[in-house]
């Protein structure tokens, strides 16, 4: 059987519009959060990161976190995440409310080649439940589009993750198909698998009647 992987769409770029992909990757340093300010993963916040993932309601519906969750393996991860950003393919971030606590994250996949790429992350479990998700993928979507210049984004999810699904549905994504995703230690998920494109993304019209900015 062939192996299903993401992007399910793979429109090849020129290797200027992949490298420009690349650089706004590499010069990224802050995206847009609806739980406060966000910055670069660093391997000093691998304590931090730590205990906010402890909680079930965050890791448990993530593939791509390692397992098991500790200390170094999590101090490998963000490791890992400064190189893919040095190549242009991946990026960390870490939100923080005023209070200076962790509030949530954001780890992107970018595949310049394809000039696609994929946004996961989690809200820390108190402000879930709030739409505040909701409102940080939309305006991450958004800077995806704008500021890294991608034309498509996939999205991954359980199937039993509703809120995901819900929050993808309502921004305008469209189902895609299924694949199995691979996760760190070697396990394997079953993944739902939606997308839209950047002429998409402009003509979507809100459920709420505005337009992220
Ligand atoms: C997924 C996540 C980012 C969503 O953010 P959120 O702000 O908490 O989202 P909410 O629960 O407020 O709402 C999301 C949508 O799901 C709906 N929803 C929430 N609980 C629901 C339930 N039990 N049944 C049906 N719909 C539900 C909400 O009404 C909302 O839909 P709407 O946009 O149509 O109003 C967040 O819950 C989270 O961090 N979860 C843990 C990690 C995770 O799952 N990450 C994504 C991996 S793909």
């Amino acid at each position: 059987m062939t192996k299903v992987e993401i992007p399910i769409t793979r429109n090849p770029v020129s290797p200027e519009r992949a490298e420009a992909i690349r650089r706004a990757v590499q010069g990224a340093s802050t995206m847009p959060s609806a739980t406060g300010g966000s910055r670069l993963a660093q391997p000093s916040d691998a304590e931090a990161f730590l205990e906010f993932l402890q909680d079930p309601a965050i890791h448990a519906p993530i593939y791509t976190l390692p397992r098991p969750l500790t200390l170094a393996s999590l101090g490998d991860f963000i490791a890992d995440h400064l190189e893919q950003r040095e190549r242009g393919e991946g990026l960390l971030f870490l939100n923080f409310t005023e209070d200076d606590r962790l509030s949530g994250y954001t780890d992107l996949i970018i595949w310049p080649q394809w000039a696609a790429g994929e946004l996961g992350g989690a809200v820390r479990s108190d402000l879930q439940g709030q739409r505040r998700g909701v409102e940080g993928a939309k305006t991450g979507f958004n800077w995806m589009f704008e500021v890294l210049q991608l034309d498509l984004i996939c999205e991954t999810a359980a199937p039993d993750n509703i809120r995901s699904a819900r929050l993808l549905g309502g921004l305008g994504f469209k189902r895609k198909g299924e694949v199995t995703s691979h996760r760190p230690d070697g396990g394997t998920r079953a993944s739902l698998v939606w997308e839209i494109n950047r002429e998409d993304w402009g003509n979507v019209v809100w459920r709420d009647k505005t337009k992220a900015h």
